[in-house]
């Protein structure tokens, strides 16, 4: 399928255009950072919006099972979990959930384990929540593939870590983690008394050799032991409705999250966006296909051109629309690499840098654009590279 739904977006006030400036210090770059995409919204989901809205009231309301059931269903479909509706809770951002998740599950000082590099918010929430941010890098081997150091790990473990903040798929490495990786770093966490908050928001941004393994589905003490955060946000291009779920299995995890849960009050979010997450779940297979399938074109392309130009190192992502491109071979610093890209290339992309001090060296790149400014992108990467002697 070509150009699948896509949309110009500019001056729509995406977020994407409109911090262009403030981020590259122009505004005549591509934007290619926000992990959102140029894809319109499923039209079941815009329809169903539409539709609520002949009712003139917009009050309060509940979200009805039946939402959070749509959800369950397609998890079972998509990722052979079965969840039972009851573990759900609502949220309005994966990263509030974060945060909840930290309060509720450890104390101020405690350790929670980070794997870098990552979402930049990661960090942040450990870090403003005064509890101690314990970095276990990704090893990247020579293939270009991260994996998980349990050595590292084990050696970092003290009776005061509490927490493990996983992303999976990763962001921004597009690893999709095996069974065998995900069980033995489930394993420690389980000798350790640390719970698991897996996040899982890109676990359906999944190319087809791969396989998405919610941690909580590998086995019962792994369900007890994690917290999953999901959301349609990535997977149907709906950020901009806020809602998300976490789903915790053990009743005694679920009622230290809820009580925290309380005291934020985020009640049960906005009726236009209860509508919108029971639409995609339930309507929103075929276009995700469609998506899937857009994305592996672009994800070749990629590929294709970083054959021809081999100082920029590839591996190409199992999940995520995210390509994190390896520019250490250019020999640049952090700062003129982000220069190179902006001034030279035209190109508005996340400096590897932000990911932690494991991405320096290295940019990402949301592929989840039409063909044509794929292409048009990677033209200008080329013209900058030769344009500097690196044709
Ligand atoms: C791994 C990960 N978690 C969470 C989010 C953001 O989720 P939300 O907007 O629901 O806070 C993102 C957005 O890029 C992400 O990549």
């Amino acid at each position: 399928m070509d150009d699948f739904g896509f949309v110009d977006r500019l001056g729509s006030n995406a977020e994407k255009y409109t911090l262009k400036k403030k981020l590259f210090g122009t505004d005549d770059v591509m934007p290619m950072w926000v992990a959102d995409m140029d894809i319109a919204t499923p039209i079941c989901v815009l329809e169903a919006v539409r539709e609520r809205l002949n009712h003139p009231v917009v009050g309060y309301e509940i979200m009805r099972d039946r939402a959070y059931t749509a959800q369950c269903d397609w998890t079972l479909r998509h990722h052979d979990w079965e969840i039972d509706p009851r573990w759900l809770s609502y949220s309005p951002s994966v990263v509030a959930s974060i945060g909840c998740a930290i309060r509720a599950f450890s104390e101020e000082g405690d350790e929670v384990i980070v794997q870098s590099p990552v979402y930049p918010p990661f960090y942040d929430m450990v870090r403003k929540h005064n509890r101690k941010l314990v970095l276990n890098p990704l090893v990247r081997d020579e293939g270009g593939v991260y994996r998980f150091d349990y050595d590292d790990l084990k050696a970092k473990i003290t009776p005061r870590t509490k927490l493990l903040l996983l992303c999976s798929p990763h962001n921004p490495v597009g690893r999709v983690w095996l069974r065998k990786e995900l069980l033995e770093l489930g394993k420690l966490c389980l000798e350790n008394g640390i719970v698991i908050i897996s996040d899982e928001v890109h676990g359906d941004i999944i190319f087809p050799e791969n396989t998405h393994l919610p941690m909580a589905s590998l086995s019962e003490t792994l369900r007890d032991n994690t917290v999953t955060l999901m959301g349609p946000g990535k997977t149907f291009n709906m950020a901009g409705f806020s809602i998300s779920t976490v789903a915790i299995a053990s009743p005694t995890l679920r009622e230290r999250y809820r009580t925290e849960l309380q005291k934020v009050h985020y009640a049960e979010g906005a009726v236009l966006s209860h509508i919108a997450f029971e639409a995609a779940y339930a309507h929103g297979d075929q276009w995700h296909e469609g998506l899937m399938n857009h994305l592996t074109v672009n994800r070749e392309m990629i590929e294709r051109w970083c054959k021809v130009h081999p100082m920029i190192g590839f591996t190409k992502p199992q999940g995520t629309y995210l390509a994190w491109l390896d520019c250490r071979a250019l020999e640049m610093g952090d700062w003129e690499l982000r220069d190179f890209f902006i001034t030279q290339a035209g190109l508005g992309l996340s400096a590897g840098l932000s990911f932690g001090k494991e991405g320096s060296g290295f940019m990402r790149l949301n592929f989840a654009v039409t063909r044509e400014i794929l292409a048009k992108a990677l033209d200008q990467l080329t013209s900058a590279l030769e344009k500097n002697g690196y044709g």
